[in-house]
């Protein structure tokens, strides 16, 4: 059953490019995948900011993620330059920042009230109505990258039991939506309001990062990468240009067919 959006529209090809199997690395548990994950993020930002002068990243909400951003403070607070880090976040609840739910508070307190120096912040101003905090980060986005020239350097993820990424759940209108950057989504199943990128803004990164972990997530990971047709949002994730990395532990790897490469870096 391909991805609709609310209103029954295809939200995308029916099926997905043959999906490049050297792009899944299995450790071992999320111990080791936090490890890994920290030290992926270093060598993006020491090579961005040698070649542009600048690092990019969106962060993502979520226990996975979470343990990466205690990693960062732990082991590399005083080995990358923050002040050339620009950090921004890939979706936020509609809450206030100083919610318990807001991925932004999440983040201070993991991670950025830990750095000597601080990164440059982009937060998503969750506290507005949905759609003005939606358009606020998107002319955000714009001022910093320029119209149409919108390229993080890389964009961590997580992905749902459910096959949803950022905030981009099944059969939610964000899936329907090419022509925004950033876009405010309503989760039925929540009976939440959502800022999140798109699809749009997630696929031109150079580089896009899944950060997967557990039992829970094993069954959805097998559909998502195994099966033909896109069925979840996740598989709608297909960088045009840049690289995607499936990070992933072997408890959540555990359903995946034993052909699947075990790419090592
Ligand atoms: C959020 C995240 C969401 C999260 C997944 C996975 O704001 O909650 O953006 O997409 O990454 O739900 O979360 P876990 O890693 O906790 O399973």
């Amino acid at each position: 059953m391909p991805v609709t959006g609310v209103n029954g529209d295809l939200a995308v090809s029916s099926t997905i490019k043959n999906l490049d199997m050297s792009n899944i690395h299995i450790v071992k548990d999320p111990h080791e995948l936090t490890q890994v994950a920290g030290q992926l993020f270093y060598k993006k930002a020491q090579s961005a900011i040698k070649d542009r002068g600048r690092f990019s990243v969106a962060l993502s909400g979520g226990s996975t993620p979470k343990r990466l951003y205690q990693h960062l403070a732990d082991e590399y607070a005083e080995r990358i330059n923050w002040n050339q880090v620009h950090l921004f976040w890939g979706d936020e609840r509609n809450v206030a920042p100083d919610h318990e739910d807001s991925n932004f508070l999440m983040t201070v307190e993991t991670l950025l009230r830990r750095l000597p120096i601080p990164p440059n912040i982009y937060r998503v101003k969750g506290e507005n109505a949905p759609d003005s905090a939606a358009k606020q980060y998107e002319n955000e986005i714009l001022n910093f990258f320029g119209k149409n020239k919108v390229v993080f350097d890389l964009i961590f993820l997580g992905m749902g039991d459910d096959g949803h990424t950022a905030s981009l759940f099944p059969e939610s209108k964000a899936l329907d939506i090419s022509d925004r950057w950033v876009i405010e989504n309503y989760v039925e199943k929540m009976n939440a309001w959502r800022i999140t990128f798109t699809t749009k803004t997630i696929n031109a990164a150079r580089d896009i990062i899944f950060l997967i972990s557990g039992i829970g997530k094993a069954e959805m990971l097998k559909n998502v990468l195994e099966t033909q047709s896109i069925i979840v949002p996740s598989q709608m994730i297909q960088p045009s240009k840049g690289n995607l990395l499936w990070l992933i532990d072997e408890a959540a790897a555990s359903e995946l067919s034993k052909k699947q490469s075990r790419s090592d870096f």
